[in-house]
């Protein structure tokens, strides 16, 4: 680190010839925060300079708006909503129901530390973190005369239009709130007064958020409302009082850290294809978790699967209700792990039913209902009892003995001074300029001894960046690093975009809020490669941070020139999304490693044929987390972790390509044995979802593996067979898998290539479900 600290200082001296008041003696290990007491949150403070390069007007449109500066007071009294819709609406932005999605107006909408009380909804447009200071989170106060949806809207409905709304659910992408007081208690207690209305999908997140709402018996309040979608990460986030903490239904989604006090229920669950709960403490409330069950056809899906791992739960009747007993057949896949019950008479109950696991003051260690599998016998056993455990290695687990959690890092107490401006350095981001050298400067000159800090833009390299040990990197709305050119055309001669870390590099790194992109063709691009290892846990890591592979404005990857079917190669976008190196080890929360299947700027979700040949590759020795991530349409794998070890991950979502099985994988690519792989036997052929070979120590806790096509159609699903096999584990490796959902494929697990778990027994709604497979 000495070495570190003097290289710092020498060379910021140099290139400024002026003192480096960032450079502390922990240059390297962590900026370490000298903001006074009073000071605002840097965010509110620094130069506003982020621009939407691929705007119509890049000079004009605001990326970065402060509420204040549309009028809002925030004293309590004044009416703010009209100020803060007008902050978030201004210039002209992607709404109203005649705009479904663009990548071409983002906005981070700011609210600094005050009361702001609102009367009807604040709508979150498409492609807007709203963000609070992080240092005096703000309130959000519903007026007692509130009228709407929720205080936070994240898709309207359109008054009169039977039932539509601004974006479609299953699109609708790229949204945060953060730092956030929601309180709903001056509403009447019997109003249904809800904090937000979140109907999201993928790169959506809800972070560091109290929803205060009314403690009144008999009360109808409620934190979160979400009927739809497909999620999505959310954590961090603290329930007092209210009907229901969280009223949700959402495909999937991953929550972690989450406590609900004094609520009546805690998370009700409407329907899903599979949730996991990461760390969960429920105090005095009435049910913990209560879930409508019972569907289990397509048309009456209700409740798929919950997985609950490190739950706290004290003083509340019941911690798990279904609305239906599950005997016998499934309804309702349950995963319990690691529950510790004070005072809570019914474990797992049903609604009108006895109890299927009594309660008390106990601990679960791991509990399920459902149909249970294990090494190569295709036999369903339904069992309503303790299943088999898995091995958790201690590098995954925080000092209570829970999987390891570390939250998105917002640099709350860091000063002004200690923030440097990739802008301000030279870099352009305007999408064109080529800032390879202006931002390699940046990260020799700064990492460890200021946050680096990516001012909105579309920052274009044609040569790889590398990103040392030490750096602490955020970006402002997702600033896009955008690799192109020649030297990542050649799939022949793969080449890194972004690296992180060299081989052998042991420190920090933390990146959030930043998007990796290509511009076509760019057959030859590793997106990122992650070679960085970090001693302390979650010292590696990135949040909120997102692989967008074509379809978006700049990429040359569009549904104009690689429209759906097209079948031309010069529409690939990367060799390999993100490699996670045997060195490294990495906290990887709220990542979308999205090849696009449509795009995002055409108006209407046209379709797009683009290939990109592989997702995650992980061969790390670990310890890696995978909190909240998908992988969708990758050529030949989804995930594939081989010669690795000590991974959790939960929940991970993936998508097959829509055009295969035409061309097959690994076609458009080649198959390479020095990135490990997979072959494909002429029955494969479709990609691997997950692949899984000699490695050690893996924990799959919730899985959504989805496979909606067969060559662009669809009549696939009806029969489950969209593809044969979607996730294979060689013979030598030890996985546990837990809840794991499928659609549209005939064998949900494979052993050695050969089909292990049978859809056909374990239908569910929509998805298929298996409750556990280990071996
Ligand atoms: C979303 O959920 C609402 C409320 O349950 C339902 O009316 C609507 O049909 C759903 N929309 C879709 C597209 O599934
Ligand atoms: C959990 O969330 C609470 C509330 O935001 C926060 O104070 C705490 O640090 C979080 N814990 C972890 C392990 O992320």
């Amino acid at each position: 680190m000495r070495v570190l600290d003097v290289f710092c200082f020498l060379a910021a001296a140099v290139s400024f010839a002026r003192p480096v008041i960032g450079a502390t003696a922990s240059c390297g290990t962590g900026v370490v925060g000298t903001a006074a007491p009073g000071d605002p949150y840097w965010l509110e403070s620094i130069k506003h300079q982020g621009i939407a390069a691929f705007n119509s007007a890049p000079s004009s449109y605001k990326v970065f708006r402060n509420v204040k500066d549309y009028g809002a007071v925030g004293d309590g009294v004044t009416d703010d909503t009209a100020a803060i819709n007008a902050a978030i609406s201004d210039g002209n932005r992607c709404g109203g129901g005649s705009c479904d999605s663009t990548t071409t107006e983002p906005a981070v909408v700011y609210f600094p530390k005050g009361t702001y009380k609102v009367t009807t909804p604040i709508i979150a447009y498409y492609y807007t973190q709203l963000i609070g200071d992080a240092r005096t989170p703000p309130t959000l106060l519903a007026d007692a005369t509130f009228t709407g949806m929720a205080v936070i809207d994240a898709d309207p409905y359109i008054p009169g239009g039977g039932g539509a709304q601004w974006y479609v659910n299953q699109n609708n992408f790229f949204r945060s709130v953060r730092n956030f007081v929601i309180d709903l208690r001056n509403m009447p207690a019997s109003s249904s007064a809800t904090g937000i209305h979140w109907q999201v999908s993928q790169a959506t997140s809800l972070m560091n958020i109290v929803f205060e709402m009314s403690t009144a018996s008999g009360n109808a309040h409620q934190g979160i409302w979400m009927e739809n979608g497909s999620g999505g990460f959310m954590g961090d986030m603290v329930f007092n009082g209210g009907k229901f903490g969280m009223w949700v239904g959402n495909q999937q989604f991953t929550v972690r850290n989450v406590t609900m006090n004094n609520c009546n229920t805690a998370i009700y669950s409407i329907w899903n294809w599979g949730w996991t709960f990461q760390g969960v403490t429920v105090n005095n409330c009435q049910v913990a978790f209560d879930l409508m069950t019972g569907g289990v056809t397509q048309d009456t899906q209700t409740v798929g699967s919950v997985a609950v791992i490190d739950a706290w739960v004290s003083n509340t009747p019941i911690f798990v209700r279904s609305s239906t007993a599950s005997s016998g057949k499934l309804a309702g896949s349950l995963v319990l792990n690691n529950i510790h019950l004070t005072s809570v008479p019914t474990a797992v109950g049903v609604s009108s039913g006895s109890d299927v696991l009594t309660g008390g003051t106990m601990t679960i260690d791991s509990w399920g209902q459902g149909n249970v599998f294990s090494g190569t016998s295709q036999t369903a056993s339904f069992q309503q009892a303790n299943i088999p455990a898995p091995n958790k290695p201690s590098s995954l687990l925080d000092s209570a003995g829970r999987i390891f959690g570390r939250t998105h890092p917002q640099y709350a107490d860091v000063a002004v001074d200690q923030i440097v401006s990739v802008r301000d350095q030279g870099a352009k981001g305007d999408g064109t300029t080529d800032d390879t050298a202006a931002l390699q400067k940046v990260f020799d000159t700064f990492a460890g001894c200021k946050i680096i800090f990516f001012d909105a833009g579309t920052y274009y390299i044609t040569d790889t960046l590398t990103v040392p040990a030490g750096a602490q990197v955020v970006g402002e709305a997702w600033s896009v690093i955008m690799g192109g050119g020649s030297a990542f055309e050649d799939q022949t001669n793969p080449k890194v975009m972004v690296r992180v870390g060299n081989e052998g590099d042991e420190g920090i790194v933390e990146i959030s809020d930043i998007i990796f992109a290509t511009k076509g063709p760019a057959a030859g691009a590793i997106v990122v490669e992650w070679n960085i290892h970090s001693d302390q846990q979650g010292g590696a890591g990135m949040w909120d941070t997102h692989i967008r592979l074509g379809g978006a404005a700049g990429t040359n990857l569009l549904a104009s020139n690689c429209p759906s079917g097209s079948q031309n190669t010069d529409c690939s976008a990367a060799f390999l999304a993100l490699h996670l190196t045997p060195q490294s080890n990495a906290y990887i929360e709220g990542a979308w490693v999205w090849l696009a299947d449509h795009d995002l700027d055409s108006g209407g979700s046209r379709q797009t044929t683009i290939f990109s040949g592989r997702g995650i590759l992980s061969e790390s020795a670990g310890p890696v987390w995978l909190i909240g991530t998908g992988s969708e349409h990758h050529t030949l794998y989804q995930y594939n972790i081989a010669n690795a070890a000590n991974h959790y991950m939960g929940l991970i979502q993936t998508e097959t390509p829509y055009y295969q099985p035409v061309p097959a994988p690994p076609a458009p690519f080649s198959s390479s044995s020095a990135y490990n792989d997979p072959t494909f036997s002429s029955s494969q052929t479709s990609a691997w979802a997950v692949t899984i070979s000699n490695s050690k120590d893996i924990i799959i806790f919730g899985a959504g593996l989805y496979s909606f096509f067969s060559n662009y159609g669809q009549t696939c699903l009806d029969s489950s067979s969209c593809q044969s096999q979607i996730f294979n584990i060689d013979s030598e490796s030890t996985v546990s898998v837990y809840a794991l959902s499928t659609v549209g494929v005939t064998y949900m697990l494979s052993v050695e290539e050969q089909g292990v778990i049978p859809a056909s027994a374990n239908a569910n709604g929509f998805a298929s479900t298996a409750t556990s497979w280990t071996r």
